[in-house]
């Protein structure tokens, strides 16, 4: 019997990766979805342990070509059983500025995080409708305590996580019961971006945790393999990784 297939967008990011890598070690074939990253994505796809994994365009803005992808997808495994929509951008805009949030950032910030995240789980709802996995086919959406408490990098970015946590809840519904579809919902996650930002802007934000710390993106990760792989009655919840964040 062939392996269950994970395919993850922004699979070569800072979470992505640690997502991929979680995955592989649980018996997944993972598909490592890129956008413009595709040396790391290929490089990570080779490294991952286990069998049949791939690095693919997965370019979350233009449907037509997410559509294309599940096309391949269907023809190279025959089955996806968990799409993990982890594709994402923001830009820091302090919350007052409002003329640095300009409508040209608006738009992308929307495109990708929101109407990208629809487009996949569009494009592999007749894959996933037909996993067999415990639990049936399941979508993990990477969303962000910025959804819910407002704080965050910049007001549209903050919005777009809240949208797609409203998304999981009504995706959720209308895909039951063959589709699960869930949020992670990380604070701030100390990738090899965040961890290049001001230490003293880093250690302030640990402070306002009432755990004392940032998230690891390996934590991230095992919250998505646990929904994935063992959370099976588990549908349109949001699910927090973040130390206790919004309660300070
Ligand atoms: N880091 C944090 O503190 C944090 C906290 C809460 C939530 N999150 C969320 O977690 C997710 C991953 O964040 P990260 O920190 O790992 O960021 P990252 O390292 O910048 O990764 C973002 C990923 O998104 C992909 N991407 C961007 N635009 C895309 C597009 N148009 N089509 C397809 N893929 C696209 C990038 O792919 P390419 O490199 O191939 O272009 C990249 O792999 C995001 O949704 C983010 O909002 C992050």
């Amino acid at each position: 019997m062939s392996l269950p297939v994970a395919v993850i967008t922004g699979g070569a990011g800072g979470i992505g990766s640690s997502i991929c890598r979680a995955l592989a070690e649980v018996g997944f074939s993972v598909v490592v979805g890129y956008n413009k990253s595709a040396e790391a994505a290929l490089a990570l796809a080779k490294s991952l342990h286990g069998a049949g994994h791939t690095a693919e365009l997965a370019p979350v803005k233009d449907s037509y070509a997410m559509k294309q992808l599940a096309q391949r997808i269907g023809e190279r495994y025959g089955r996806c059983d968990a799409l993990v929509n982890c594709a994402g951008i923001t830009r820091f805009v302090a919350h007052g500025d409002l003329d640095g949030l300009d409508d040209a950032l608006i738009d992308d910030i929307l495109a990708t995080n929101v109407r990208g995240a629809f487009a996949s789980v569009r494009a592999f709802r007749p894959l996933l409708e037909k996993s067999t996995i415990t639990g049936g086919g399941v979508v993990v959406n990477l969303s962000s305590a910025a959804g819910s408490i407002a704080i965050g990098s910049n007001v549209i970015y903050c919005a777009s996580k809240a949208a797609l946590d409203n998304m999981t809840k009504s995706l959720a519904r209308a895909l039951a019961p063959r589709i699960r579809v869930v949020s992670v919902s990380p604070a701030l996650v100390d990738t090899e971006f965040v961890k290049s930002l001001d230490q003293s802007w880093r250690d302030e934000q640990a402070a306002r945790t009432p755990l004392g710390r940032l998230g690891t993106p390996n934590e991230v990760a095992a919250t998505v393999r646990a929904v994935i792989t063992t959370l099976t009655f588990t549908t349109g919840a949001i699910i927090s990784v973040d130390g206790g964040r919004p309660l300070k």
